[in-house]
């Protein structure tokens, strides 16, 4: 058994300009609104949910990106909608969203 339940990365890299880069879309607000939403959830920690940043993850083009874990599915944001969708449907549920999967 897994030690997450669902484990998401959320690419929080920067790059120069003009790359294309995670961190210019929001991604280190959009990571902290995640993690403070499953907290407020009840679902931190082992055996639940972990919303970790993380590096490149060599999608910047498609970016912003994050991954969730164990589905390996990958998913693009725009705003915190997006976010409280994939935490709602994915996250808690493991619902993929396709609308916001690349
Ligand atoms: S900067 Fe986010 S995938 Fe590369």
């Amino acid at each position: 058994m897994s030690y997450y339940r669902r484990h998401v990365f959320f690419c929080c890299n920067q790059r120069e300009a003009p790359e294309k880069c995670c961190a210019n879309a929001g991604a280190v607000e959009m990571q902290k609104y995640a993690k403070d939403r499953v907290k407020a959830l009840g679902l931190r920690g082992k055996g639940e949910v972990r919303i970790n940043k993380a590096g490149c993850l060599d999608r910047c083009e498609e970016g912003p990106v994050i991954v969730v874990y164990p589905e390996a599915v990958w998913y693009t944001y725009v705003d915190r909608d997006d976010i409280d969708e994939i935490v709602d449907r994915h996250v808690v549920n493991g619902e993929i969203v396709e609308r916001l999967r690349i």
